[in-house]
């Protein structure tokens, strides 16, 4: 038997990251619970986006055991992650949408690599994916004649159209506006609220961080120095919650 329980969706104990001389990530360990909205928030460099990494298989670590479902994935074959990565949508910093695809090819890619459907059964999944995110009409475009808001709806399309459980977003109001940024901060939590998801958010944002976080985890050089309840960590005095709070507010 794995042990954790159903209610800790992810489960990280002392995950260690090392590059060759340079250690990302130290002794990490956390958990988080499902249906939850988890934002990791750190400076630069801090290993946001490496904790992510190894979150969705991406990245092996280099000590510790990382759970998902209770399923330590640190030690598995490729084979076996394969299984597990099927759980996981991404929506990637900057989108990553391929250019030289047309919306509905971009968010048909996953289904084409994984499942077997007809073009009709294919076309007519994202079509629906694509409405429910308020994206009509614009499967023939491509990403490059889309706003940077309607962009990141394709990606979050991408990322859902196979029902992960669980969606991460690294910055995911990075290189937007304001407004469009909330609108972006709106569609997570209606992800979550309409899919049921579990979501980890990257953020070096701490006001976007109180807008959407149930669960919040502060990072800095690689180790994990806060976890709690976000409010109760913004208002932690000389803590660096408070130190990113006081600086969005600036
Ligand atoms: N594949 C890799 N090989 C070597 N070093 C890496 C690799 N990936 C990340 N690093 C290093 O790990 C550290 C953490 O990087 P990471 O990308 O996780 O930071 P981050 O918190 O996401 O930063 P940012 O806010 O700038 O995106 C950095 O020093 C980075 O250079
Ligand atoms: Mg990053």
């Amino acid at each position: 038997m794995t042990s954790g329980t159903a209610e800790e969706h992810i489960a990280f104990e002392r995950v260690d990251m090392r590059f060759g001389e340079l250690t990302a990530l130290s002794e990490v360990s956390f958990s988080v619970r499902r249906g939850e909205i988890a934002v990791i928030i750190g400076g630069s460099g801090a290993g946001k986006t490496t904790l992510l990494r190894v979150i969705i298989g991406l990245l092996r670590p280099t000590g510790g055991s990382v759970k998902i479902e209770g399923e330590d994935i640190a030690r598995m074959s490729e084979r076996e992650l394969q299984r597990i990565r099927a759980k996981f949508g991404m929506v990637f910093q900057y989108s990553a949408l391929l250019d030289s695809l047309t919306v509905l090819e971009n968010v048909a890619l996953p289904l084409k690599e994984h499942e077997k459907l007809s073009a009709n059964a294919l076309r007519e999944r994202c079509v629906r994916m694509l409405e429910s995110l308020e994206l009509t009409g614009v499967e023939e475009r491509y990403p490059n004649e889309l706003s940077g808001g309607m962009r990141k709806r394709v990606a979050l399309a991408r990322a859902l159209i196979r029902h992960p459980s669980i969606v991460v977003y690294d910055e995911p109001a990075s290189g937007l506006d304001p407004l469009t940024a909330r609108l972006v901060d709106d569609l997570i939590l209606s992800t979550r609220d309409r899919f049921g998801v579990t979501s980890v958010v990257i953020s070096h944002d701490m006001a976007q961080a109180m807008r959407l976080a149930d669960h919040l985890l502060v990072l800095d050089k690689g180790r994990l120095v806060e976890d709690g309840a976000p409010r109760e960590l913004r208002d932690r005095a000389g803590g660096l919650a408070a130190k990113f709070f006081a600086a969005s507010q600036a």
